[in-house]
């Protein structure tokens, strides 16, 4: 099934993020190991509207530092401002979205959304920003399904929409389409694109798939550890790509296939730098 999204729905204040300085050391497990060191001195801005993507081998602290943009966690160093101001806890400007869409089994899709409606929203108008995100997403026949009646990429479509009813300023995406099959993936990107168009807030995106995120990042930051640190160093930013060319973008492009061989190989994948098959679908 084609997924397609209406255009402009409404708009709101896209925020600026800035990481500075981020560490993170998680505590020793046990009285016998040792503190774990994940992430060091990552700096990173992101402009308002931007689509920024994050890239990193597993384990190097890409959901960490997601989960602390979205005050899910605290930083050990460092700070992390939305807007210019401090995140200093669960922060209401910014809606996070995970692989699985974490919906309630008991409540239809409709109101699975109205779960993400800030607090204190006017029921008539909570019900017809319901309905306009479901449409956005393509789900306005669905509306009173139940999850266990749609398929996995309705339901992340749905999860994403709940995510939306924040108004969120900074939208904050772990892996959203990790669990999907591939063309769904595919669908699920471009209706990113047009929910983008649509509500554009600033958006986070970690994903193991170069091509994802060549095809959505406007930069595509690259975390991890240098090449001659211990495994158990912290990770930091390697390198920031500007991806260049207006969305929608060829797939197939050709300069895109040249920072595909660049990103797998800051992420330890030989590419061997073979000329561009359409069909074939990097990741990590
Ligand atoms: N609450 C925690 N307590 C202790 N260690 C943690 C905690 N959360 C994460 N870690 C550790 O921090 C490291 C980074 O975890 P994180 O989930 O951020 O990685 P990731 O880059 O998102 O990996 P993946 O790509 O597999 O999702 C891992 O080694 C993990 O075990
Ligand atoms: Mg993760």
């Amino acid at each position: 099934m084609a997924i397609s999204a209406p255009t402009s729905v409404r708009t709101h204040p896209a925020h600026g993020v800035a990481v500075r300085g981020v560490g993170r050391t998680f505590p020793a497990r046990d009285r016998r190991g040792a503190p774990k060191p994940v992430l060091a001195d990552v700096d990173l801005e992101l402009v308002p509207g931007e689509i920024v993507a994050l890239l990193g081998a597993s384990g190097c602290g890409k959901s960490t530092l997601l989960r602390q943009v979205a005050g899910l966690d605290t930083p050990t160093t460092g700070e992390i401002l939305i807007d210019g101001r401090p995140v200093t806890g669960v922060d209401a400007r910014c809606a996070v979205a995970f692989q699985e869409p974490r919906l309630l089994p008991w409540r239809t899709l409709a109101q699975n959304v109205a779960i993400g409606l800030p607090r204190g929203t006017d029921r008539a108008a909570g019900a017809r920003r319901v309905t306009e995100l479901l449409e956005l997403v393509g789900l306005g026949d669905c509306t009173g399904y139940r999850p266990r009646q749609v398929s996995g990429g309705m339901a992340q479509r749905a999860s994403l929409a709940r995510a939306l009813a924040r108004n969120p300023g900074v939208l904050v995406l772990d892996e959203p389409f990790g669990a999907l099959d591939a063309l769904t993936r595919l669908q699920m990107q471009d209706l990113l694109l047009d929910v983008h168009a649509a509500e554009p807030t600033t958006v986070l995106l970690v994903t193991h798939d170069v091509d994802e995120a060549l095809y959505l990042a406007d930069r595509v930051v690259l975390l991890g550890r240098a090449d001659s640190a211990p495994r158990s160093a912290p990770a930091g930013v390697r390198s920031v790509v500007t991806v260049p060319g207006a969305r929608p973008r060829d797939r197939a492009d050709a300069e895109l296939a040249l920072l595909r061989a660049r990103l797998l190989d800051g992420l330890g994948v030989p590419s061997h730098h073979e000329p561009v098959d359409p069909d074939q679908h990097h990741s990590i």
